[in-house]
């Protein structure tokens, strides 16, 4: 039989991406055998810990339910649901916390939910696609915008002119929410939390202007006990909500809405992501549950210092070999927030001290990213590529993940074998190599 018109359409949607060079794959699962982990989320490298393991299956053996949950929280509300919950609530200074099977779960419940007709959307715009999924579910799918990437400026100028556009945002009968993430999970940004919440205190003094902060990438990694920036800044009242992942550092499944009273009763009433799907099953709520015992007893602590020594190693050794070796930036560079080391007195207002913390994701420009990945494959190191649609066009990159399991040997090498490959480009492309403008030596000061 000859493909259907569907089986055209989809063919030719698939070829197209094919020839783009960005068509998505699923990988071998034996592919990665043995091979320095670069790429997973799993920062803590809690998923290997025989801590964890331990704990888990012991705390499973003694669990009264372990198999499955029964069907949605609606319909079957476990007691292991809501200790999680009551537990978490506390740990994080939140009044209440809602479990959701996952963060695009929760993110999707949340955005598609709560703002109400009139209301706004102001994003990062580099914030998860899981928020734009919520905001196009929702009802205000029209009055969503975005602003520059960490950008103060952008931010201030974008909301000042919503204010001045809508009399109902400045009497307070509508609201304004910004939503973005702690951790940039493409970029390893930070977001400058203090101040937009300040920003937001300011332009709306009746309180009608709320921010959601996104903590999947943070949670576990940074802030006392690994409770995230959040909680290190102390924002936990001057925020709306906060989204807490269990599958990254955690080594876990699902993720928690952290809010009010209020808001987690319509939650509980309107986002379809939680109604109409069968809860978290039991071992999942276990598992988080244990990660959270290594989060209070000091053991995530520890690790977590170890990945950013690891993360600023490796930075400080890549972008020395850069500029040593004279790396043109279209083969090799550092984003502008990675380009320089951080200033020995950085200006608070202007550029948050916090800009400069280090992180377990650390892009690596490259205009081929595919070639070097399969570069760092065949010398043993697991770093993915990443192209557009994933982020913007000409922002290819190498996003390199740093683990608590990581050594600095390794990523010495991995920073090496990075300009290795560089050089080799340069050789044997002769003098197109070089030709592009600019060079890693050329980099203007970053703007954060
Ligand atoms: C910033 C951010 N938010 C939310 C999610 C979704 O979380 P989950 O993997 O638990 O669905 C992700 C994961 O990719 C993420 O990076």
């Amino acid at each position: 039989m000859p493909p259907s018109s569907l089986e055209h359409k989809l063919i030719a949607a698939l070829k197209s991406r094919e020839d783009r060079l960005i068509r998505r794959r699923l990988s071998d699962p034996d592919a990665d055998a043995g091979l320095v982990d670069f790429h997973t989320n799993d920062y803590l490298s809690l998923s290997t810990s025989p801590l964890l393991r331990t704990r888990f299956l012991s705390k499973l053996q003694d669990a009264p339910d372990v198999l499955g949950s029964g069907g949605s929280r609606l319909l079957v509300n476990g007691h292991a649901h809501t200790n999680l919950e009551d537990r978490l609530a506390k740990f994080f200074d939140s009044p209440t916390a809602l479990l959701f099977n996952s963060g695009l779960d929760a993110n999707v419940g949340f955005f598609s939910c709560i703002p109400q007709p009139g209301d706004v959307i102001v994003c990062d715009e580099y914030i998860h696609a899981s928020v734009h999924d919520g905001i196009r579910a929702s009802r205000v799918r029209d009055a969503q915008f975005s602003f520059d990437h960490n950008d103060l400026t952008s931010l201030g100028e974008m909301l000042l002119k919503l204010v001045n556009d809508r009399a109902g945002l400045r009497s307070g009968e509508n609201s304004v929410f910004v939503a973005v993430e702690s951790l940039y999970s493409m970029d390893g940004t930070i977001a400058p939390l203090t101040q937009i919440v300040e920003i937001l205190e300011t332009l709306f003094p009746k309180g009608n202007g709320y921010l959601i902060v996104d903590e999947a990438h943070a949670t576990g990694v940074y802030g006392p006990q690994g409770k995230g920036l959040v909680s290190l800044l102390g924002l936990e009242k001057r925020v709306l909500a906060r989204l807490h992942t269990f599958g990254k550092a955690l080594a876990g499944s699902g993720a928690v809405i952290l809010t009010s009273e209020l808001i987690r009763d319509y939650l509980l009433n309107y986002a379809r992501s939680l109604i109409y799907t069968t809860a978290l099953s039991y071992p999942q709520v276990i598992s988080v549950d244990c990660s959270f015992d290594l989060l209070e007893n000091g053991t995530a602590k520890k690790l977590s210092s170890h990945l950013l020594k690891t993360s600023s190693h490796f930075v400080t050794t890549l972008r020395t070999l850069l500029l040593t070796h004279h790396i043109p930036s279209h083969l090799l560079s550092f984003p502008p927030h990675l380009a320089y080391p951080p200033p020995k007195n950085p200006t608070p207002t202007l550029t948050p001290t916090f800009a400069y913390l280090a992180t377990p994701i650390v892009p690596v420009l490259t205009s081929q990213p595919r070639p070097l990945s399969a570069y760092l494959r065949k010398l043993g190191m697991n770093a993915r590529p990443i192209t557009w649609p994933t982020v913007p066009k000409g922002k290819d990159r190498i996003r390199v993940c740093l683990h608590a399991s990581n050594t600095l040997e390794e990523v010495e090498r991995l920073a090496t074998a990075m300009v290795n490959w560089a050089e080799e480009q340069i050789r044997s492309q002769g003098n197109t190599a070089l030709a592009k403008p600019v060079g890693n030596d050329l980099l203007v000061q970053p703007k954060l």
